[in-house]
């Protein structure tokens, strides 16, 4: 099959930056340029130094450091990277639509479009074009009807090879994925492109972990793949709430049903519910797929996944106001974490910004610390959902720069994010500066419940 010289990549956002990274980083032969119309964001890619790049991932720093310069670039200029490349990955985000038809539900697909047409306008040689957003079964017809009516006569060959990184451990999961996931057309040609980008792959990864299939079947497999791990979650949290009924403690049911190799013991902690860019949109995505074909059931069955984290999140806020004689009304409320999970400064759907909003609505005054998000993106987290005015979110929310002076004088700690730095606090020094009884509401199941109640905290924690 060709041999590839040169990539670009259009997104240079949380998947875009590292996978290609790493490709660069494993396959020194290669040309990689990353491109993306947010200069801010191409600027801080392009930081002298390593640490300030856009995106916080441990690991990856180092992975820039080593290949960027070398065959690894980050830039603006669109059209100049899609021009001299053999293959492109589109890798640009696909939210969920926020308007029209399947508003709420459907993916916008409005930017894999645009790319489509940049691709189809820029382009005089023949190009692989490699799918890396997520979505929706059947879009890689779409974008091959646009690039195959240009009339130019330049041959373009489509495949899906959706990324399963999770955040915060994006960098281990590139390096050893446990697979990856190459959909190609039938045809010779269509082969011969998905040979080109198993070979990209195989400079690192084992053959046998290269899974190929049909544009469909890879297409489908990541809304399946996002889709089954969002539905655990899901299921522990449901029994967390049966577990608070019954004396039953779900840190015990998840190990005794972990243990059976048929279901096995990853994604079994129960939390103040799921949050990412990828759980909800890709469920609402498949739910709204299904029932385009009218398949009523099958969409809600997986509608229920998140009828189910929604009740998780509103439930830890309702937990709160209750434990604390129903009423938070000028109390001040500590939060301890904002990401949507640990080792990210990624808040896109955090169940903290639903928990504040909720909160904030009981006019409570919460203060938030988290090691790695800062002040602006939590308050523009809570103006996104104009829910109040920007100007009464500001006055209701204060943000510190350490989890001490964040939990002085608060009524109720709430532990949103699973940051290790928590497990070691000097927590007797927190329980002295807190407004008596001391609360703590653990989301994440992350602090010595034991030792706290020894402490004298109150404490609250999901499934127990
Ligand atoms: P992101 O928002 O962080 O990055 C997308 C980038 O694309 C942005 O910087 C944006 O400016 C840029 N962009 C949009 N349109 C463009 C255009 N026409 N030309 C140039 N640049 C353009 O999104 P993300 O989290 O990296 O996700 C990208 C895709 O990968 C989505 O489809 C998502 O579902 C999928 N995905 C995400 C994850 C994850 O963990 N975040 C994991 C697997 C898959
Ligand atoms: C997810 C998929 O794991 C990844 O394969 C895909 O490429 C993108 O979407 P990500 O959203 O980055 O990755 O993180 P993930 O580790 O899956 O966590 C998602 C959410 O579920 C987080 O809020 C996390 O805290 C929560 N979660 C996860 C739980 O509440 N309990 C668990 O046991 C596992």
């Amino acid at each position: 099959s060709k041999k590839i010289t040169k990539i670009c990549c259009i997104g240079a956002g949380y998947v875009g930056g590292p996978t290609m990274s790493v490709i660069a980083q494993k396959c020194p032969n290669i040309k990689v340029t990353v491109v993306d119309l947010n200069q801010a964001r191409i600027d801080a890619w392009n930081d002298p130094d390593t640490n300030n790049i856009p995106v916080y991932e441990p690991g990856l720093p180092e992975v820039v450091a080593e290949a960027r310069g070398r065959n690894l670039f980050f830039s603006t200029k669109v059209d100049e990277a899609i021009a001299e490349a053999e293959m492109i990955f589109i890798s640009v985000n696909t939210p969920t639509k926020t308007y029209g038809t399947g508003k709420g539900m459907a993916a916008d697909l409005k930017y894999i479009e645009l790319c489509a047409r940049q691709i189809a306008r820029v382009s005089t040689t023949d190009k692989i074009i490699v799918e890396k957003s997520t979505l929706p079964v059947r879009t890689a017809e779409a974008v091959k009807s646009i690039l195959q009516n240009t009339g130019n006569g330049v041959q373009f060959q489509i495949l899906s090879n959706p990324e399963f990184l999770a955040e915060g451990t994006a960098i281990e999961d590139l390096h050893a994925p446990d697979r990856i996931l190459i959909g190609g057309d039938p045809t010779e040609e269509g082969q011969e492109a998905l040979n080109a980008l198993v070979d990209v792959y195989a400079n690192w990864v084992p053959r046998e972990r290269i899974l190929t299939t049909n544009l469909w079947s890879s297409e489908l497999s990541k809304l399946t793949a996002n889709a089954f791990l969002a539905q655990r979650v899901s299921s522990i949290n449901a029994l967390s709430e049966l577990c608070e009924h019954t004396g039953a403690d779900i840190s015990e049911v998840a190990r005794s049903i972990g243990t059976d190799s048929r279901i096995g013991p990853k994604f079994l902690n129960a939390s103040v519910g799921f949050g990412g860019s990828c759980f909800q949109k890709d469920i609402l995505n498949l739910v709204y797929i299904a029932r385009s074909y009218g398949l009523q059931q099958v969409a809600d069955y997986w509608e229920q996944v998140i009828i189910m984290n929604d009740h998780q999140k509103r439930r830890f806020g309702n937990k709160i106001i209750k434990t604390l004689y129903n009423t938070v009304s000028g109390k001040k409320i500590a939060f301890l974490g904002w990401a949507f999970k640990k080792d990210t400064n990624d808040t896109r759907e955090s169940p903290a910004i639903f928990v504040a909003d909720d909160l904030l609505n009981e006019e409570a005054n919460v203060s938030v610390y988290d090691p790695k998000v800062s002040e602006k993106q939590i308050l523009g987290d809570l103006n996104y959902l104009h829910t109040r005015t920007e100007s009464k979110n500001s006055e209701l929310i204060t943000i510190f720069d350490n989890a001490y002076d964040c939990c002085k004088g608060a009524h109720a700690i709430a532990i949103m994010t699973e940051w290790d730095e928590f497990k070691t606090y000097d927590w007797e020094k927190i329980y002295t500066n807190m407004t008596k009884p001391a609360f703590v509401f653990d989301g994440r199941n992350v602090v010595d419940r034991k030792k706290l109640l020894e402490i004298g905290f109150k404490v609250y924690t999901i499934g127990k």
